[in-house]
């Protein structure tokens, strides 16, 4: 058994919240991949890179990362097992074979100290209740001259088009679900730089990357999704079923605004942050 530190994280994303992202994984792609060619581009995996993806989840970016580094190797780390459940099977089904999965806390997890040239993440390292060890812990896992990338999310923009689309709902949000506690403790970009210097990486920096965040086919299918989202669910189960029924309609009616020939997709806006191992 691998050491765990996160132990609510372990729960969360052990429990029904991550087996619901594994079962609707590529609605979840949906949302994320639009930032994808940014990290990739800033993460410039060559075809020997042995590359880690840091809470790889079903692992999309780590078979992107094994694609690239055709004569290296992409190890995907996380967590919660029934994301790593699907990672492998998906990672079968593509025939992507020099894409391994490995289930561990990335905080503790033991990793071969120098064995990567590059650590990526999309999006699966806010969740650490000590950001410094996390990142010491990873930086121990990249040789000298080793870089990292990854995309967190910004602070929601009152005036964005996420904003404006779901703000019946966002009126109702109470509190984060477990799952997503932490997922806005990277969203200072002062405080990233601060926590990555402390943890030895240098040549930090962090840009803002815009994208499209797919949510559906049309404006139905993407309300279908964000409500039955769990983050939402967690915080809707006490909302009287009347108001939440005007809700969604009020969402779904905003959505329609947005549908294209290529499904319902909104602006968003995430920062992309790198930095070295001296
Ligand atoms: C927001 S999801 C992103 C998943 C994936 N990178 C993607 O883009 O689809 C966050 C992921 O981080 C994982 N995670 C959370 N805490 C972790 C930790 N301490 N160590 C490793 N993985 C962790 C979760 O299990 C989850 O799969």
């Amino acid at each position: 058994m691998q050491p765990i530190a996160n132990t609510q994280q372990a729960q969360a994303w052990n429990g029904p919240e991550g087996a619901y992202w594994a079962d609707h994984y590529d609605r979840f792609d949906g949302l994320n991949g639009g930032f994808d060619d940014a990290l990739f581009t800033a993460a410039a995996i060559n075809e020997r890179d042995h590359v880690l993806d840091i809470g790889c989840g079903v692992g999309q970016t780590t078979r992107r990362a094994a694609r690239q580094a055709t004569s290296g190797q992409a190890v995907g780390i996380d967590i919660s097992a029934p994301m790593l459940e699907r990672a492998r099977a998906v990672t079968a089904v593509e025939g992507v074979t020099n894409a391994v999965f490995e289930q561990g806390d990335a905080q503790v997890h033991p990793f071969p100290s120098g064995g990567s040239d590059v650590v990526i993440s999309r999006g699966g390292v806010m969740f650490f209740a000590d950001h410094a060890a996390a990142f010491t812990n990873i930086g121990r896992a990249l040789r000298p001259g080793g870089r990292l990338t990854f995309i967190c999310p910004q602070m929601p923009d009152p005036h964005g088009e996420s904003a404006q689309a779901f703000a019946p709902v966002n009126a109702l949000m109470r509190e984060s679900s477990p799952a997503a506690r932490g997922m806005m403790s990277l969203s200072d970009p002062a405080h990233v730089h601060d926590v990555l210097t402390a943890a030895g990486f240098a040549d930090v920096t962090t840009r803002s990357v815009e994208g499209p965040v797919r949510w559906g086919r049309d404006a139905g299918d993407a309300a279908d999704f964000f409500f039955a989202m769990s983050p939402v669910r967690f915080n809707l189960d006490s909302v009287p079923e009347q108001v939440t029924a005007k809700a969604r309609e009020q969402v779904t009616a905003a959505l329609r605004r947005y549908e294209t020939p290529e499904g319902v997709r909104l602006r968003g806006a995430v920062w992309l942050v790198a930095a070295t191992r001296p």
